[in-house]
């Protein structure tokens, strides 16, 4: 048959909140061949509940590559040029399996899940503001990292509770979930994660890059169920048989989603940035070597650290938990719309809010406020107010959460970001791309490649010791081609617009106090 000669193909797993992904890249033009999405279940068992099924997740990755592989050979594509798999992941979202059946001993509990609010409350009561935790952690105490989660499981889940007694509890975010079944599971896989992901837990110390014996005290989680922490770009194991034509692949990269766009989107240098509009949207700057600590309500984080020898890059992130979701919440919860991208053209329909405006704090709010009693409000209805306005509404509240983590981010640095930087599902929306910019008052880039966050994942892992096939040395690096949206309302209606969004944010703070 006639192959297609193509050089080294780099590949990676995408698994996200709403969907998994697996995609495959040429690692001498960064040119994206082939890719299949499944989407994943989300249930909510009670009021503020997340839960999804690691069993499922897994399965999704499976038939992903399946699905892509099959798309691979009717292009003519040899599979076994793919050199390394990388691997990036919804963060904080937890799981603990026992190692001796391979068997999940419970769902996995969603990043945006609320059940553990009580208990971040006592413990915020008992060391308030930024204590010693913080300062080690980059993170406040939120209902939003792995550890109370975790510590939820041991003290709610019998199951759970008498596999760690028996020593046959093992833990994990999504990337060691997955990175465990792929090389083997039960039959000795690897138990690993990276220091990016490591970094969203609460029990990883960002200055010493490892987990934190007193921390991990201080939440009574004991040591021996967490795994062994590895840089973001290193070959951890090789794809065991079930993965049919990928067998023996190695799976070489691994980094949070928000790290991996940081990548993808090629921000190497102090003081870059960029956006990701997925189901939450978080906001990463790079700040370097060395970490930073936030005065505006921004989480210090691991960005990357590209190999074992290599340094670590931290960032100043802002987290906002609901921006795709609320999109999700209008399709499956009101039915005002069938698919994700009628909202566009219901909003463009009228083209303004009329005075509406919905903050979807539907998880509390994340950053700048850290609220978690905070709850989702609509205000300024009127008669007149009609579906497409709430639509606009629900558009605009993503761009406004956007400003209020920019602002924050500019009042720490005293730098202001001149343009942003985005990406992610929700940038197809043009709308919403326009919205943004004129809600900021700079520009917003887009890059014309929209899977940045698959593309940092086949970066680093095809650039890991080892596999060798990608180069991140900068003259190297292939140039983003990309789209620009400018700002066209003037500067006063955004303030005044911008200012009304905040009196909404208070209402929608206590709700429940
Ligand atoms: O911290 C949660 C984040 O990693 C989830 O990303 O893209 O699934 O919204 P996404």
């Amino acid at each position: 048959s006639n192959r297609i000669m193509l050089g080294p193909l780099v590949a990676a797993i995408d698994q996200g909140t709403s969907s998994t992904r697996f995609l495959v890249f040429n690692a001498k033009t960064a040119e994206l061949l082939s890719h299949h999405q499944v989407e994943i279940k989300q249930s909510f068992p009670k009021e503020g509940w997340v839960e999804e099924d690691p069993k499922e997740i897994l399965q999704s990755v499976y038939e992903c590559m399946d699905r892509t592989c099959e798309k691979l050979t009717q292009l003519n594509i040899d599979i076994s040029n793919i050199k390394a798999i990388g691997v990036t992941n919804q963060r904080e979202t937890t799981l603990v399996w026992d190692k001796e059946t391979g068997e999940p001993l419970y769902n996995a509990i969603v990043w945006l899940d609320l059940r553990t609010q009580s208990t971040v409350e006592r413990l915020i009561n008992k060391t308030p503001g930024r204590n010693k935790n913080h300062l080690k952690t980059g993170l406040p105490i939120s209902t939003y990292f792995s550890a109370v989660k975790l510590r939820w499981l041991m003290d709610n889940v019998e199951k759970v509770h008498e596999a760690v007694l028996s020593h046959r509890a093992m833990f994990g975010t999504v990337d060691s979930w997955l990175i465990w079944c792929l090389t083997g599971g039960k039959k000795g896989g690897v138990h690993c994660t990276d220091v990016t992901n490591a970094s969203r837990t609460m029990l990883f110390n960002i200055h010493t890059m490892d987990w934190d014996p007193e921390l991990c005290k201080y939440f009574d989680i004991p040591m021996e169920i967490l795994p062994k922490v590895r840089s973001s770009s290193e070959i951890y194991g090789l794809m065991v048989s079930k993965s049919g034509p990928l067998t023996g692949v190695p799976i070489s990269g691994c980094l949070g989603d928000q790290s991996a766009a940081l990548v993808g989107q090629m921000c190497f240098k102090d003081g870059q940035a960029k956006n990701t509009y997925g189901t939450g949207c978080f906001l990463l700057k790079n700040v370097g070597t060395k970490p930073v600590m936030s005065d505006h309500g921004l989480l210090t984080t691991v960005a990357y650290k590209l190999g074992r020898d290599k340094p670590a890059c931290y960032a100043l992130e802002g987290s906002v938990a609901i921006a795709g979701a609320v999109v999700r919440w209008l399709k499956d919860n009101l039915g005002i719309i069938q698919t994700s991208t009628e909202l566009e053209e219901l909003a463009a329909d009228v083209g303004t809010s009329y005075g509406c405006y919905f903050v979807p704090a539907f998880s509390g709010l994340y950053a700048p406020y850290w609220e978690p009693s905070a709850r989702g409000i609509i205000c300024g209805l009127t008669q007149f107010t009609n579906r497409s306005h709430l639509a606009f509404a629900a558009l605009e509240a993503v761009c406004f959460q956007t400003r209020e983590i920019l602002d924050a981010m500019n009042q720490d640095s005293g730098i202001h970001l001149s343009q942003l930087q985005v990406d992610g599902g929700m940038t197809s929306n043009r709308l919403l791309m326009q919205l943004q910019a004129d809600i900021l008052c700079i520009p917003v880039v887009k890059p014309s490649m929209p899977e940045t966050t698959a593309l940092g994942a086949a970066m680093a892992a095809g650039a890991a010791e080892g596999v060798s096939v990608w180069s991140l040395t900068p003259e190297d690096l292939t140039e983003v081609t990309s789209e620009k949206f400018e700002p066209q309302i003037n500067p006063e209606e955004s303030e005044l617009r911008y200012a009304r969004w905040k009196k909404a944010v208070q209402r929608a703070m206590n709700w429940e106090t």
